[in-house]
């Protein structure tokens, strides 16, 4: 693997799985591999889990580990040709080569502004890394995709599945701020990869890309859509047609333990309590969210696997 970007990069999603839960079992394995090379993570934006378990994987591999608060370094330009006398301080065509200086990876965290689709679609800040980095990118979530959260959520049901085909179902639930879709866009696009008997549930006006949802099952009737599900995924998303804006904060649509039943509850966390889902799912044994955490490291571990096996 050259990049991780997004889940075509991985060449094969079940081995990948597969991979990633044999390094459960023994994640100190490979530490060697990873001796004498640096990840270099560079945060434009939150993060708890990410941050934590992508530099916990690389440990496990040997890694060294470098975090980069990227909004507390100087403020980078990405436009070509641009006179630089206002805010930006230096151009990602020598910040990225100057941060390749120091790293055998960069991972990259830099979420959408969701005002613009055009530019947020462009993927501009994660594809001027892999412009002019010269070293693999990894996605730590961009605009468009979480594409570690997503193989994360992967191992997670096939580690809880309960039949060979497990019925999941993504549910949007409500929010008060507009949230990307990155997140909705990966789990939707690995769960086409799998076989399981996959749809989604939101209120009109919330469908996510078509270029991404395909010929995917579409159910407006939340109640209908997760009755007998294995598995219920929960998240917020903006509109997509209406972009980035909040259309609707119906709180019917929080998942409760009555419409969740027996499945397994999902969600890629943080999640507000009583907002999106109640705290009777959260607090309950049929609650996947620690599970998937926990899972966090070793889809980080396998992916760091595969691209130092290919340095
Ligand atoms: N799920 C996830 O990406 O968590 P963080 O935003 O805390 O990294």
């Amino acid at each position: 693997m050259k990049h991780y970007l997004n889940i075509d990069d991985l060449e094969d999603v079940n081995s990948t799985i597969q991979e990633a839960i044999k390094l459960k079992r023994h994640p100190y394995k490979n530490s060697k591999l990873g001796r004498n090379k640096t990840l270099v993570m560079l945060f434009f934006n939150s993060s708890l889990r990410t941050r934590l378990s992508t530099e916990k994987a690389a440990k496990n591999l040997g890694m060294q580990v470098i975090t980069l608060n990227a909004n507390e370094t100087w403020n980078l330009e990405f436009e070509n040709g641009t006179i630089m006398n206002a805010g930006t301080s230096e151009h990602i065509k020598e910040a990225a080569q100057v941060i390749s200086q120091y790293a055998d990876i960069i991972a990259v965290r830099a979420f959408p502004t969701l005002k613009d689709k055009m530019e947020d679609e462009s993927e501009f800040i994660l594809n001027n890394f892999v412009a002019h980095a010269t070293v693999p990118i990894v996605n730590m979530e961009s605009s468009t995709a979480h594409p570690l959260q997503a193989l994360t959520d992967a191992i997670t049901i096939e580690e809880l599945k309960p039949k060979a085909r497990p019925k999941v179902v993504l549910s949007w639930a409500p929010h008060p701020k507009a949230l990307p879709h990155a997140v909705a866009n990966s789990f939707v696009e690995i769960m086409q990869e799998l076989d399981v008997d996959f749809s989604i549930t939101h209120p009109k006006g919330y469908e996510l890309d078509p270029k991404t949802t395909k010929d995917i099952p579409i159910n407006y009737n939340q109640e209908e859509a997760m009755k007998d599900a294995d598995f219920v995924y929960a998240k917020n998303w903006s509109s997509y047609s209406d972009y980035g804006k909040v259309i609707s904060q119906d709180t019917s649509w929080m998942i409760t333990k009555e419409k969740s039943g027996n499945a397994k509850f999902m969600h890629c966390l943080p999640a507000r309590r009583n907002v999106i889902v109640e705290d009777a799912v959260l607090d309950n044994d049929n609650s996947a969210v620690i599970k998937q955490a926990n899972n966090r490291t070793f889809a980080a571990q396998v992916v760091l696997k595969r691209i130092l096996e290919k340095l």
